[in-house]
């Protein structure tokens, strides 16, 4: 078989686990030949490639980034673009497309699965935010990246009796927010699928300070909003998708908690750091085993099919299973964040 490999939309660590995996696994174990295209979907329309080989692949399982580039190219926003999909799989002698990506590049495929495109995707996001599986890699990395700063954050807000505002990743859902926040012992996490009162965030900083407290940390996802408002963002433009950038709503919350509150108040973007560098472990491993497990369904012509953690097992499950709507974060675990907001 010849298979062609993208990784489309944000990076992620563990991207490059996952584009080792499927080459190794693929030469090795079946005997497939691969192409890598440049900065995802972008590639493909313009038939910009190169071969991935097992030489191509060594040396880059730590490392964080994408080798072939991404970009959030919608080539269903492109005249021609289903044909021009087509036309380079067919000068390339392509039998399937394994896309890497998160709702957008996945969504694609999708579509390019409906319209009779062979397609297996893999799922990923730093946002973890994807249906049908637990966990996407590239996640853990963030967090821990955004618990540091977070650990980080804590004694100089003690040193100055200041509350420190953390702006997380998170577009639709709070789930960097809810797992950083835990681990670093936020006072309050704000979250896109709880919308916020700032009179109540105001009043709470104050009932801990009333309690002794001297300072507050407050962990906001990117896309959280008022309850009376709209996504709140520093940005006007918007992707092929249709996405706002987003980016800014700390800024907003340093000056409203400041002026109601009365105590000094300090925001940190936190912004792309959550997705540079190295990959945890963990990230490493769950991209490798989607990664195997992409390549043996593409090799077994499971198409329309994306691999999934469910609990501790990886999984087929339809494309649009998991394109259906977003995970949020649930109930259970937001409570049990909310133990330690006192
Ligand atoms: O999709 C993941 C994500 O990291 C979002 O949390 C964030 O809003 C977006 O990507 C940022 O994208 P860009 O790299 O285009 O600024």
């Amino acid at each position: 078989m010849r298979i062609g490999v993208l990784t489309g939309g944000g990076d992620c660590p563990g991207l490059n686990a996952v584009i080792r995996a499927i080459v190794r696994k693929g030469i090795n174990a079946h005997g497939h030949e691969f192409v890598g295209f440049r900065y995802g979907w972008a590639g493909v329309l313009n038939n910009e490639a190169s071969d991935l080989t097992l030489s191509s692949t060594r040396g880059i399982l730590h490392r964080g980034g994408t080798i072939l580039g991404s970009s959030r190219t919608n080539p269903y926003k492109i005249d021609r673009g289903v044909e021009m999909v087509r036309s380079t799989m067919e000068a390339r002698g392509l039998d399937a497309l394994i896309p890497i990506g998160g709702e957008d590049t996945l969504g694609v495929a999708g579509k390019l699965h409906a319209d009779g495109v062979n397609v297996v995707g893999v799922p990923k996001t730093i946002d973890n935010d994807l249906a049908a599986t637990d966990f996407t890699f590239g996640f853990q990395t963030a967090v821990q990246i955004a618990t540091d700063a977070i650990d980080r954050l804590h004694t100089t807000a003690e040193s100055h009796n200041r509350v420190m505002i953390v702006e997380v990743m998170g577009r639709h859902a709070g789930w960097i927010a809810v797992y950083s926040g835990i681990a670093g012992g936020a006072d309050v996490i704000l979250i896109p699928e709880r919308p916020f009162d700032i009179d109540e965030v105001c009043n709470h900083i104050r009932r801990r300070h009333a309690n002794g407290s001297l300072f507050s940390i407050v962990v906001v996802s990117e896309g959280a909003m008022r309850k009376d408002g709209d996504l709140i963002t520093e940005h006007q433009e918007t992707d092929a998708f249709g996405h706002v950038r987003l980016g800014g709503i700390g800024i907003q919350l340093e000056r409203e908690i400041e002026e109601r509150t009365g105590y000094e108040s300090r925001m940190t973007i936190l912004g792309h750091v959550q997705r540079g560098g190295t990959p945890l472990a963990y990230d490493r491993v769950l991209g490798t085993r989607f990664g195997v497990a992409a390549v043996d369904a593409a090799t077994e012509e499971d198409f329309g099919k994306m691999v999934a953690l469910r609990g501790t097992d990886i999984m087929r499950v339809e494309l649009a299973e998991a394109l259906a709507e977003p995970k949020l974060v649930d109930a259970e675990i937001y409570e049990t964040a909310a133990v330690f907001f006192g």
